[in-house]
């Protein structure tokens, strides 16, 4: 979602902006802009690419002091005038802003009473109107951020200039703010990765606190008053600009990652002798893991595949009970928390609004959370404070596809490190061990010979709708292969456990209807055949992802078989096929693979 940069310092301003604005297209946006500080502000800002917006900029626009961002729109539409920055009335103050004022139609209405005009919808453009109220009264910047805040509802990320002031003032409460001190001034971002090329030395703003940076240098203080807390803090994993290479796409890159990624994940985790596995910021004992009561995972989207995949493991590995919930709904369900269970909270970004308001709500009920996350340093890395990071490397493409396999690895290792601590046999793990360790070559196996998917996708093409079905673990994957076809190429897409088709999705079925069906050879192998069997009495036609070698490949119209594997392993085989299908049925349809329409890579809003 929306991205901030901004810069104060000796350097041109405009092409840090424009550099940092490139690296925060990945989170999704649909219009960008910047302005630079001089004699007045120098705006520009329009929808579309971060590349449309560069080749409408003059070829100079001087000045060492400016701010920039992605937006991706919430309050009015995908216009030129509702990107950001927003400028006051009188066009002394700048703002960009990430999140939602949520009482904004009754301030605006407000001050318009008092004679203000708007030039957009926005309800950002309210916190420009209000702080330049503030300075033309005398206040210091960061008092009339202070009074620009007073009454507002909502989340925010602010990063703000002056035209009387040579300062910029930030602000946070909810979306993330990062501070990078550089030797030639200051940089901040709303996410870590754009400092990375610039320090790894960075300040993350806490909820609460304001920070200015000027000619004094950089001072932080909260809302109310006071010193803030934060401090700086070395980023352990810089991930530099991820590259294309050789690939068109990065969703094509980040699936062909995988095994490396795999590999990253597991590493210093398992000891395939022993069976013995080990997630280091998990700070638990064997002891306090026998004691678990049960085990709750939050997470949306992709990660809640991957947790509800999770669960089933850490169920059959450590006998215990395990329930994946989806973020969103969880705080509204007024859950019960028992301190004494174990949560995780599963997401690629770590800025997932919905998954940080859930984990809230445990920690207020007495719960501790742990955190199952890639981007180092994110608020759920942080409000957690401990659990473990994936290390897919960084993951551009809105489709989330090597976050997927490292979550299900990561998740994976922990059902045995629990499931060690109480019943699993030494001997089971090790069979275990050895088959996730195996893993990453299988996938690079797979991945250097996919079989037939592009027939598979001549059968996509044609059909209206979709349907998914798999069972145990599959039908997890089977959801995870719809929500990757359906976000891709925007084809409605239905994931049923194969078991339920009978109760309802059955009706869907019609002469040559596809059905995607994930059946690895695993323990409900031939419940599943029966699914098919049912599908095709009906007429629809089967693409079905089965295990290398297996007869059930004779019951479909296109089979795409992929190497055998540890049945409890299987997701991150049978998950390969549907990726790719997801990817080149967009491709034949012409669509932008890395950023389908309307979705964010990071969900910073409720
Ligand atoms: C995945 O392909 C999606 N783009 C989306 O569902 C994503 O998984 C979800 O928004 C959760 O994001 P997170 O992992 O960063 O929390």
């Amino acid at each position: 979602m929306c991205g901030i940069i901004a810069y104060h310092g000796r350097r041109q301003a405009a092409p840090i902006l424009v550099n940092g604005l490139r690296r925060l297209e990945y989170r999704g946006y649909d219009s960008a802009g910047l302005a630079i500080r001089g004699a007045a502000f120098d705006v520009r800002k329009r929808t579309g690419k971060v590349a449309e917006l560069e080749s409408s900029l003059p070829a100079k626009m001087p000045g060492t002091i400016g701010i920039a961002h992605t937006r991706w729109a919430t309050h009015g539409g995908v216009t030129d005038e509702n990107a950001h920055p927003h400028l006051g009335p009188e066009q002394r103050v700048a703002i960009v802003h990430n999140g939602i004022i949520e009482n904004a139609s009754r301030i605006r209405r407000h001050l318009e009473r008092q004679g203000a005009t708007f030039r957009s919808e926005t309800d950002s453009e309210v916190i420009a109107h209000r702080l330049e109220q503030a300075v033309a009264k005398g206040q210091t910047p960061v008092d009339a951020m202070r009074t620009a805040l007073k009454g507002l509802r909502g989340t925010w990320g602010i990063c703000a200039l002056f035209l009387d002031h040579d300062e910029l003032v930030c602000a946070r409460n909810g979306s993330p703010l990062v501070l990078g001190e550089t030797e030639h001034g200051l940089i901040v971002t709303s996410d870590p990765q754009p400092l990375a090329e610039h320090t790894d030395r960075v300040i993350i703003l806490e909820d609460g606190d304001i920070a200015a940076f000027g000619k004094g240098g950089l001072a932080i203080e909260r809302l109310e008053g006071g010193q803030s807390g934060t401090s700086p803090i070395t980023l352990e994993e810089s991930w530099g600009e991820a590259e294309l290479g050789d690939y068109p796409h990065y969703m094509l890159k980040e699936i062909y990652e995988q095994p490396d990624a795999l590999r990253h994940c597991i590493s210093g985790r398992l000891n395939a002798k022993t069976g013995n596995a080990r997630l280091g910021g998990m700070h638990l004992t064997a002891k306090q893991l026998r004691k678990v009561p049960h085990v709750r995972l939050l997470g949306c989207g992709t990660a809640l595949n991957a947790a509800l995949i999770g669960q089933q493991l850490i169920e059959r590995l450590a006998r215990i009970p395990a329930v994946a919930h989806v973020s969103s709904e969880f705080r509204y369900q007024d859950p019960v928390v028992n301190p004494e269970a174990l949560h995780f909270a599963v997401s690629q970004s770590g800025e997932t609004m919905d998954t940080i308001a859930a984990i809230k709500e445990i920690q207020l009920k007495g719960g501790d959370v742990h955190g199952v996350v890639n981007v180092v340093g994110s608020t759920i890395a942080r409000l957690c404070g401990q659990g473990v990071y994936m290390h897919s490397g960084p993951e551009q493409s809105v489709a989330s596809t090597k976050a997927f396999s490292n979550m299900v690895a990561a998740l994976t290792i922990f059902a045995m490190q629990i499931g060690r601590a109480r019943q699993l046999s030494a001997n089971e793990a090790r069979v275990l061990a050895k088959g996730l360790q195996e893993v990453p070559d299988l996938i690079e196996r797979y991945l250097a010979d996919p079989g037939p998917i592009d027939d598979a996708v001549a059968m996509v093409l044609e059909a209206p709708s979709l349907l998914f079905l798999g069972r145990g673990l599959s039908a997890n994957v089977a959801k995870e292969g719809a929500l990757k076809v359906m976000e891709l190429t925007y084809i409605p897409c239905l994931a049923y456990p194969a078991g339920e088709m009978k109760h309802g999705p059955i009706a869907l079925l019609e002469e040559g209807r596809p059905v995607v069906v994930v059946a690895p050879d695993d323990a409900v192998k031939d419940k599943v055949a029966s699914a098919i069997h049912e599908c095709k009495a009906r007429g629809a036609r089967i693409i079905l992802v089965c295990t290398e070698g297996d007869e059930l490949a004779q019951e479909a119209d296109v089979a795409i078989e992929v190497p055998r594997t540890h049945p409890l392993c299987s997701p991150l085989l049978t998950v390969l096929p549907l990726q790719l299908m997801a990817y080149r049925t967009a491709l034949a349809l012409d669509l932008d693979v890395d950023r389908p329409r309307n979705l964010a890579k990071s969900v910073t809003v409720e």
